[in-house]
């Protein structure tokens, strides 16, 4: 599922690279942790990964795909959740799913009702609004 292959990195202005021939493979259904010391590289790999860091050298596949020339596309199939919260206080937690449906190009009946299954699923219907 996912592919890499000779990832290399080195960021502008910098004295070495933050990732240097990096190789690693896993396939669907796995759950898989990516562990280093601060600075390692961890970061930066998955911003690879999720199409965020666009400049690098070596070969990622991600189902099948090249992420280089699939890019957009690979994009509505990956889902990130980030260290820091990624939610805007400001908008209810119906409005920020539907905020983040839309960014899938859910819309309608089906945006509807996989937001109403998704509170139910994690017990946040009593606090949608
Ligand atoms: N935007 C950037 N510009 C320059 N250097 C960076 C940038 N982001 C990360 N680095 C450097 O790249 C290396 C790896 O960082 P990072 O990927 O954040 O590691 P980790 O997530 O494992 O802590 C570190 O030396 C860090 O200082
Ligand atoms: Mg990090």
């Amino acid at each position: 599922m996912v592919h890499v292959q000779h990832l290399f990195k080195q960021y502008k202005n910098t004295e070495k690279p933050s990732v240097d021939d990096l190789s690693f493979s896993f396939e669907k259904g796995t759950i898989v942790g990516l562990l280093g010391p601060n600075g390692a590289g961890k970061t930066t790999t998955i911003s690879i990964l999720c199409g965020l860091i666009r400049a690098y050298a070596g070969d990622v596949n991600v189902l099948g795909m090249n992420l280089k020339s699939n890019t957009e596309e690979l994009k509505y199939k990956i889902g990130v959740v980030p260290q820091q919260i990624a939610l805007y206080p400001e908008l209810s937690c119906k409005e920020n799913l539907i905020y983040y449906g839309k960014l899938y190009s859910l819309s309608g009946k089906v945006l509807t009702e996989k937001i109403h299954t998704l509170l139910q699923q994690f017990g946040l219907l009593e606090h949608a609004d």
